[in-house]
């Protein structure tokens, strides 16, 4: 591939060659092995129309460890602000020359445009509601190393899934490799048609949970209900917030996921999130690293394997 917008044009042996190498990457941070050689001589930019923490952080230490010339534009203080086009702004940046562009913004489809018109490999570091690849990339990396398989298992995704771009990636990548995927929420926060990904839906958390692998929460996205309706968090805590009581119906090893930011006490029980018996949490947060130093080290391979002209 040229560019990593998103889960759906991805190939399972594709998938499988970025996890496997994200994973040697995750053992080698472990143990400090640099790799400034990688991405040695190129050019990283990021640019985040929206507000991040993990995925900011880790594609800057992920190019900053592979020896990246990285630059974190700032966009709250960018010409942006003046009325300059997203796709003025790409055009300006492109024409500074960069390798890599990381790009996180509001609208669905924002980061599949800009691709088009820049000269670049283009991360998508999540687009709206559309695709948030390199998190469905470390989750599917992280339930791999504590299941010890990717396939054949039983995985919910609970909360907000009508809003949600990791649950859109998530539910492709799991597809692909042949799992079984529950989505659990209030009919309202249900996206329509989702039938058609060959998922199940459930209302109901406990019958939902039931027997499963992995538990997947998601925060209520409020930033994209655009004046919809939003429910009362105490409500909600107690019909989906994942605590001891609904966990139990999952099975007895299955374990906790969420991508953050995490809401305790409205989508998850504080103690169950820091239950180091069943939350990797914290795990999903490294392997982001290496999973992001995986894909910019496959796009540079394909970067300079062609020359750039051949490129847009
Ligand atoms: N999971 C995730 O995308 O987190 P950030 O918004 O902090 O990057």
């Amino acid at each position: 591939q040229q560019h990593l917008l998103g889960i759906e044009p991805l190939h399972p042996t594709e998938i499988t060659t970025i996890l496997d190498l994200a994973d040697s990457y995750a053992e080698q941070n472990r143990r400090r092995v640099q790799h400034k050689n990688v991405l040695a001589g190129l050019t990283q930019i990021n640019m985040f129309f929206e507000n991040s923490t993990r995925t900011q952080a880790s594609f800057e230490l992920a190019g900053k460890r592979l020896g990246a010339d990285v630059m974190n534009m700032g966009m709250q203080a960018s010409s942006i602000k003046k009325g300059e086009t997203l796709i003025d702004t790409a055009l300006t940046l492109n024409a500074m020359h960069p390798d890599l562009l990381v790009v996180r913004h509001p609208h669905s489809g924002a980061v599949d445009l800009l691709a088009q018109k820049v000269n670049c490999a283009v991360l998508n570091a999540g687009d709206g509601k559309h695709e948030h690849p390199t998190q469905a990339l470390l989750d599917a990396l992280t339930i791999r190393r504590a299941k010890g398989r990717l396939h054949r298992l039983s995985i919910a995704i609970c909360g907000d899934i009508a809003h949600s771009r990791v649950a859109r990636s998530n539910i492709m990548l799991l597809g692909k490799m042949e799992n079984r995927v529950r989505l659990i929420g209030p009919p309202t926060l249900m996206p329509s048609g989702i039938g058609e990904f060959g998922v199940e839906v459930f209302e109901d958390m406990r019958e939902g949970l039931r027997d499963v692998d992995v538990v997947m929460m998601l925060r209520l996205q409020k930033e994209r209900m655009d004046g919809g309706f939003i429910p009362s968090e105490r409500e909600y805590f107690h019909r989906y917030g994942l605590d001891a009581e609904k966990l139990g119906y999952a099975k007895s090893d299955a374990i906790v996921m969420h991508p953050g930011p995490m809401n305790r006490g409205v989508e998850i029980d504080g103690n169950i999130a820091d239950d180091i018996n069943r939350s990797v949490i914290q795990e999903q947060v490294e392997m982001g690293v290496a999973v992001r130093m995986a894909a910019m080290d496959l796009l540079a391979q394909n970067l300079r394997a062609k020359p750039k002209e051949v490129m847009v």
